[in-house]
């Protein structure tokens, strides 16, 4: 089926598109065929950033590399060796870079917030993530073209947003001491560092499952707040992490549309599909885990094709607003999930190419569009 598939698009596509090779055949560069629609991203980490498919983004992300307890591990001291190397990596292939993420409640060291077991002064703590910001952006200038400014700040339980706006934030240490002001302050402060540097990095907010009927409007109250003060904020980033039974594409297109109705632009910012349907019992029961690739079911995969081909034709259809399609991965040799506390042993295949590095269906089903894709 695949090698026919091959086949069959050597035979129809331009001489263009045809440079890339996995194997022995020629497949279109997910750059090339996007070029038209939004830039195409992978999430990098140590071990997939040498990855011979890089030729297919036109985008990254650092995984972790730029997370504060990654780029200042401690009070003034700022490591950014790591993440420099996915910038020349970045250059070296043509590919532009996400800056991810300036302020988060993890990957965070606890001296942020605290001194000898005390809390510090709201004060104290909006100084640090002035200065936070100020350095790290600083040091990207416009290597970066867009930072996630702010990650998951808003409260994912399932309860209707109330009236008086008290559950739409995240308990975290930083709302705990900081109140909205937090929020504010990282906008502010990126805004004006952005201005003072003569910067062109646009500035977004990102989350999960902000498609949801709990979190979408929550994150729409919350913005609304940002823009009733004229706080600068350019995007929404929608991490998109999608299992087999969490896909609504009716919902994904309600988000879009009001994201973009704020005026604001909309990047997919770390979009997978796990292989398992977690509302199911025996996704969290060791004996129906899969240890290996061959175990998958052919229907699980033929779901998460259907997945990606359908959110693929949305994205599309929503082009002028959404800017960048990024996968929280290159390929299946090597996923996060595969690290899930959650899940001990079980082993994930998240992404469009597999655990070989070729195509998958799904590589096929969101490059072969034009000809119908696969359903
Ligand atoms: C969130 C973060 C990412 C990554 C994933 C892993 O989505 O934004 O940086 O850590 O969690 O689950």
């Amino acid at each position: 089926m695949k090698i026919l598939r091959k086949i069959a698009l050597f035979a129809s596509v331009p001489m263009f598109l045809l440079s890339c090779s996995n194997g022995n055949q020629s497949v279109n560069l997910l750059r090339d065929v996007y070029a038209d629609y939004f830039s195409v991203g992978a999430a990098l980490n140590p071990q997939n950033r040498n990855s011979t498919l890089l030729k297919h983004f036109s985008s990254l992300t650092c995984e972790n590399a730029m997370k504060w307890s990654s780029v200042h591990p401690a009070d003034n001291t700022y490591t950014f060796e790591e993440a420099d190397e996915y910038i020349k990596i970045a250059k070296a292939n043509n590919i532009k870079v996400r800056g991810h993420a300036l302020v988060w409640h993890e990957a965070i060291p606890e001296t942020v917030f605290k001194e000898g077991g005390e809390y510090l002064t709201k004060d104290e703590i909006l100084t640090k993530e002035s200065e936070h910001i100020e350095e790290v952006m600083k040091h990207f200038g416009d290597d970066v073209y867009c930072w996630d400014v702010l990650n998951e700040v808003i409260d994912d339980n399932q309860s209707e947003l109330a009236e008086d706006l008290s559950n739409v934030y995240r308990k975290s240490d930083w709302y705990e001491t900081c109140g909205e002001d937090f929020i504010f302050n990282a906008f502010e402060t990126a805004a004006r560092v952005r201005d003072e540097l003569g910067l062109k990095v646009k500035l977004y907010y990102n989350d999960y499952s902000n498609d949801t009927p709990a979190k979408l409007p929550k994150t729409l109250a919350m913005l609304k707040r940002i823009k009733e003060k004229n706080i600068p904020i350019d995007g929404i980033g929608m991490q998109s992490h999608y299992h087999l039974g969490s896909f609504d594409i009716d919902q994904l297109e309600k988000a879009i549309k009001a994201y973009a109705e704020l005026g604001l632009d909309i990047q997919i910012t770390e979009f997978d599909v796990n292989i398992y349907d977690e509302t199911l019992p025996e996704s969290s029961n060791a004996a129906y885990y899969y240890y290996d690739y061959a175990s998958v079911p052919e229907n699980s995969l033929r779901a998460q094709t259907t997945i990606y081909n359908r959110a693929f034709e949305l994205f599309r259809k929503y082009k002028d607003n959404i800017s960048n399609v990024t996968f929280w991965g290159v390929s299946d040799a090597n996923t996060y999930m595969n690290s899930d506390k959650k899940h001990v042993g079980r082993t994930n295949y998240p992404y469009i190419f597999d655990v070989f590095d070729e195509p998958k269906e799904s590589f096929y089903a969101i490059t072969e569009f034009d000809k119908g894709g696969a359903q």
